[in-house]
């Protein structure tokens, strides 16, 4: 069987960090009711920043337990921690920084670390955490590039088409620098994945994506349509900018 797909389009990135945030906070209480624990994989770039300052807030409805709440990343840039390009860092000053959640819940992929070292202890770490027939990650929070790729899934890159382990690294070519990724094997083996993309810069790729030629298997030219967990819902949060390209047809 494969997942389900829905695509919400909201009028800005204000309110796409809102949506997002809520949806956030609905699956960390589901998987909570459910199963005592919430396991978030966090995506990097600029676009979630909002939304993660939104989970900060304490009041409202994005308010997580979050002692309850285990935070890992779908990738990471090989950098160190306090790095300005570091996932990890952007996350503690958006959202980590501020909110209750213990230490050892925090599973940071060392980017300061050889990046296949760093790869294969990352992947030792998930193995640990996510050990249990029924354990797996709740909700993959993703991007996507101007060129398609997720994560640190990049068009023509070999983690794209890994089958067996759950992280590897990569050097990326079109960003000059090596990456540490979560496979197709892991995010597809998730509960639900939700997608944040907002702008105008992303408006073509979101209907590539969204509406050209879904490939057999992991596309090497468009990674994001490859995300399609077996047993779980991929949800889109764009904003009006990048879905401004959406119905129009292939040109
Ligand atoms: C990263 C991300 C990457 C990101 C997209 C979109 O480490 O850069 O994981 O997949 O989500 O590149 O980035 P923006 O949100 O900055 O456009």
């Amino acid at each position: 069987m494969t997942g389900r797909r829905a695509v919400e389009v909201l009028p800005d990135g204000d309110t796409l960090a809102a949506a997002a945030a809520a949806r956030i906070a609905a699956a960390a209480e589901a998987a909570i009711r459910a199963r005592g624990v919430f396991i978030v994989a966090l995506s990097g770039g600029e676009t979630p920043r909002r939304t993660y300052q939104r989970l900060a807030e304490a009041s409202g409805t994005t308010r997580l337990p979050w002692s309850q709440v285990q935070v890992l990343w779908g990738d990471e840039r090989c950098v160190p921690p306090d790095h300005p390009d570091s996932n990890y860092r952007m996350a503690c000053d958006a959202l980590l920084d501020h909110v209750a959640v213990p230490a050892a819940n925090i599973h940071r992929m060392r980017g300061e670390d050889e990046p296949a070292a760093a790869a294969s202890r990352y992947e030792g770490e998930l193995r640990e955490l996510l050990r249990g027939p029924a354990a797996r990650i709740d909700l993959v929070l993703l991007g996507l590039g101007a060129e398609g790729h997720t994560a640190s899934l990049f068009p023509g890159g070999a983690a794209l088409h890994e089958t067996r382990r759950w992280v590897m690294a990569e050097y990326v070519p079109v960003v000059s620098g090596w990456r540490v990724t979560q496979t197709l094997v892991l995010i597809n083996a998730a509960a639900d994945v939700l997608f944040l993309v907002s702008g105008a810069r992303k408006a073509d790729i979101v209907r590539r994506v969204l509406e050209g030629p879904a490939g057999s298997g992991p596309p090497a030219e468009l990674p994001a349509q490859a995300v399609a967990p077996a047993r779980g819902t991929v949800r889109w949060l764009i904003d009006r900018d990048a879905g401004a390209e959406l119905g129009k047809g292939s040109r």
